[in-house]
């Protein structure tokens, strides 16, 4: 004997064959591929116990070697050791292929991770994290220094500190959510009198939040919205400079040429109170059929007035010392205005095709 016999190696490479077929329809991903990798399993178990085992071929062979003359033993002999080497590696390959697509079986699922990427595709900012944006570097412009507020608020920063006793009737335009120990505020004009208690005097601060109200959804209101709170107290503060204030933010925000209309008003904290409107951005006050103005050629935009000086003695400022103004806008409403938003639903959707054609990256 000089070579490894033919059928030996036959035997090997028919075996090997078939089980690297079997391997190969692994790639398939059917549902048996439990089923296959198992029975590749046995049968790499088989060719181990046939030729590598105490009793297999490759020691038969090995223990036949003594037999030959040395001149035919080495050649075989390396033979012999070729063969197992190869087995061994091929055995270790095809246990590596399998083991991970069991692996793969067991820990992954169907989901494909990966993302056609176009920057149509790219995160926006919400129109509203946009707006409210916009709005707070034209008031820091303006010289306003920009407060956090709170949501979960009590009755008194609410109401009463605000000259909204418990009973008052202007409870019902503010009525909210209520729970065990507290409310969930109704504007942002809390922030007037959390602000208030925390510094004194000359203050200039505009502070922006979500708010809550006991309304049934429509094209205009939702329980949820977002208000812009400003006001401004010193010595000598006038009306005069209630309506400049506002007059400039206008002019930055919405246009050079937008003109400004005050009607008398009321609320309980400002004294005297007014509605502030703009003139159409949309129709510059020129077409009867404005779907913006509704044909008045005015927008009103917000609420304001001089803080009524007894919410001042409220916080203890003392008001023949001190005066101030304040107003409060909705964000929603200058976001819808400002970009043609027809409903306040859209806002809170989370459509992402609402988010594409008003976002903004
Ligand atoms: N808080 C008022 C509202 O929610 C708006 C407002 C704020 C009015 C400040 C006057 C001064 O309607």
């Amino acid at each position: 004997m000089k070579a490894i016999d033919q059928e030996i190696l036959d035997k090997y490479k028919n075996l090997i064959t078939e089980i690297k077929k079997e391997v190969e329809l692994l790639k398939e991903n059917n549902q048996e591929l439990k089923e296959k990798i198992i029975q590749i399993k046995k049968k790499l178990e088989l060719v181990k116990l046939e030729f590598l085992s105490k009793k297999g071929i490759i020691s038969k062979l090995l223990n036949e070697l003594p037999k030959l003359d040395p001149q035919v033993r080495k050649q075989l002999g390396t033979e012999i050791n070729i063969l197992k080497q190869n087995i061994e590696k091929e055995i270790k390959e095809i246990t590596q292929t399998v083991e991970k697509k069991e692996r793969e079986l067991k820990y992954s699922c169907n989901v494909d991770l990966s993302i056609n990427f176009s920057p149509d595709n790219a995160g926006r900012f919400h129109i509203l994290t946009i707006v409210q944006q916009d709005l707070m570097s034209v008031f820091a412009e303006l010289g306003f220094e920009i407060f956090d507020g709170i949501e979960i608020e009590d009755e008194y920063h609410n109401f009463e500190a605000l000259n909204i006793p418990k009973d008052h009737p202007a409870r019902d335009m503010w009525d909210t959510f209520y729970f065990n120990g507290g409310i969930l505020r109704t504007h942002t004009s809390n922030m007037q009198i959390r602000i208030m208690k925390q510094k004194p005097p000359p203050i200039k601060a505009i502070s922006i939040g979500k708010c809550y109200r006991r309304d049934n959804m429509d094209a205009t209101h939702s329980f949820q919205f977002h208000q812009l709170e400003g006001f401004c107290i010193d010595k000598q503060v006038t009306f005069i400079d209630l309506i400049k204030t506002l007059y400039i933010f206008v002019n930055k925000y919405f246009g050079e040429d937008i003109k400004v209309n005050f009607v008398p008003s009321y609320f309980p904290f400002t004294e005297p109170s007014a509605e502030m409107s703009i003139s159409c951005f949309y129709c510059s006050q020129k077409n009867e059929n404005c779907k913006i103005c509704k044909g008045s050629g005015w927008i009103e935009i917000l609420g304001c007035g001089m803080i009524n000086p007894i919410v001042l003695k409220n916080v203890g400022i003392d008001p023949d010392q001190f005066s101030g103004f304040a107003f409060g806008m909705g964000i929603e409403r200058i976001a819808m205005l400002k970009y043609q938003i027809p409903d306040i639903r859209m806002f809170y959707q989370n459509y992402i095709e609402f988010n594409k054609l008003w976002g903004e990256v």
